[in-house]
């Protein structure tokens, strides 16, 4: 059972203004390939909030996996990127890149994600956009591939 993070970046979900519909497509999701969400936070848009909070749930609490959803975009306050990179060891660019390609398949916007992927120490951080829809379309691409890379990561 790989244990999972996840990391919702929204300033209206982190006041209660809005439902995290996201966090409960990747519960479902990972659940496919025996991954169970042990630590959900929802944080605003902040980067050094972001920063804080991807250190704690990788250093303290030791997941397989982090995926962040939301703040992949271009509007001022979206940090997921910076954040992801300034705690990162080494960047994994390809899950990014096949998200981009496939999700370019159903929308142009694909292309405005800024996500990143990486590791650090023993866990692996994978960026998502932040509506539900787009977490669905980008986890159905890259969840085939995971298990092997986390397996190795241990
Ligand atoms: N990827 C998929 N598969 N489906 C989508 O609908 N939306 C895009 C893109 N990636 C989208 C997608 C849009 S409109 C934006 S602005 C960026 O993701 C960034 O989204 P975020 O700011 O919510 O992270």
């Amino acid at each position: 059972m790989w244990r999972v993070g996840i990391l919702t970046a929204s300033d209206k979900g982190s006041r209660g203004e809005r439902e995290d519909k996201s966090a409960q497509v990747i519960r479902d999701m990972v659940a496919g390939i025996g991954g169970e969400v042990v630590s959900y936070r929802i944080v605003p848009d902040d980067l050094d909030v972001l920063k804080e909070a991807l250190i704690k749930m990788v250093d303290q609490e030791k997941l397989d996996l982090i995926l962040t959803t939301g703040g992949t975009g271009f509007a001022p306050r979206d940090n997921t990127p910076e954040a992801t990179r300034a705690v990162i060891q080494r960047e994994v660019p390809g899950i990014p890149e096949v998200m981009r390609y496939e999700s370019l398949k159903k929308t142009p916007r694909a292309m405005l994600s800024r996500a990143v992927a990486g590791i650090r120490h023993q866990t692996l951080i994978i960026n998502l956009p932040g509506s539900a829809r787009a977490v669905r379309e980008c986890l159905e691409v890259i969840l085939p591939a995971l298990a092997h890379g986390l397996e190795i990561l241990t």
